[in-house]
């Protein structure tokens, strides 16, 4: 037995004949916060939808606790449901109340009775203070609102990795306060997550791991401050010369 949760051998992606993802090889241990940086389109939401499987990767392999999940029949729903992911876009179901939103994928997914899926969608709606705005439908509230509650609905399947990609970037500045405050309480309490980001102070700061795609392929990896203080790759150099000039 290893003790990594997610290793990513030899991914690659392509749509068509443009190959999007090359050769991406790293790691995920149990409480591991990796933040993925880069320049648009250097594949970041590709890396992450094909670890959740919703791109099909062109080939590599994705193992979750040592198994292949490519080669494993059938299961992807139950897979999903370990590995969760935060959208930029929230991605509630709109129709529906917060608490019901918290409370349908563990129903359908995890088969947990009414009470259980309540309960559970309770204690996370309170951990991301949005316990009060149970009965409230996505359209009444604001995007860092709406963003906690996302958060909430993956934490409530009790997923064993939580991915994140940009969750900050569709948001009002004012917003984006409380959502990463969310994010470093998670982190800080030990919370497997990998997020893609812009926000480089919470890479520098709540990350222990830190991958910078360019143009598909890893450019550069390590501990924040390796990564953010002695850049070795020209490209992260200038990556972070165009923040640092912001
Ligand atoms: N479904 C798709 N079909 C064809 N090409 C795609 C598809 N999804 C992504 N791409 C291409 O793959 C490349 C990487 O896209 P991706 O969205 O992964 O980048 P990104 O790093 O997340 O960028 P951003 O920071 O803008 O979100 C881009 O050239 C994009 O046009
Ligand atoms: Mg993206």
């Amino acid at each position: 037995m290893n003790d990594m949760i997610l290793e990513i051998r030899h991914l690659s992606k392509s749509f068509g004949t443009h190959q999007v993802l090359r050769d991406i090889d790293f790691t995920v241990r149990p409480g591991d916060v990796t933040s993925i940086i880069g320049a648009s389109g250097s594949g970041k939401s590709t890396l992450l939808r094909c670890i959740n499987l919703l791109e099909t990767p062109s080939s590599g392999e994705i193992r979750f606790h040592g198994e292949d999940i490519m080669s494993r029949k059938g299961g992807a729903a139950a897979y999903r449901s370990k590995v969760g992911m935060v959208f930029q876009s929230f991605n509630l179901f709109d129709n529906m109340t917060v608490l019901r939103n918290c409370m349908i994928g563990q129903e359908k997914v995890l088969k947990r009775g009414k009470e259980e899926s309540r309960a559970n969608a309770m204690k996370y709606l309170e951990k991301v203070g949005m316990a009060p705005y149970i009965n409230a439908k996505p359209r009444q509230l604001s995007g860092g609102q709406k963003q906690r509650v996302a958060i909430a609905r993956a934490l409530a399947m009790d997923p064993e990795v939580l991915l994140f990609d940009e969750p900050t970037s569709a948001l009002d500045p004012e917003m984006v306060g409380e959502v990463l405050s969310v994010m470093r309480d998670l982190a800080s309490e030990g919370t497997t997550m990998l997020v893609v980001t812009h926000e480089m102070a919470f890479a520098r700061d709540v990350s222990n791991h830190v991958v910078f795609m360019c143009d598909g392929v890893i450019g550069e990896e390590g501990a924040p401050a390796d990564v953010f203080e002695h850049p070795s790759n020209p490209r992260m150099i200038e990556f972070l010369s165009r923040f640092r000039n912001a």
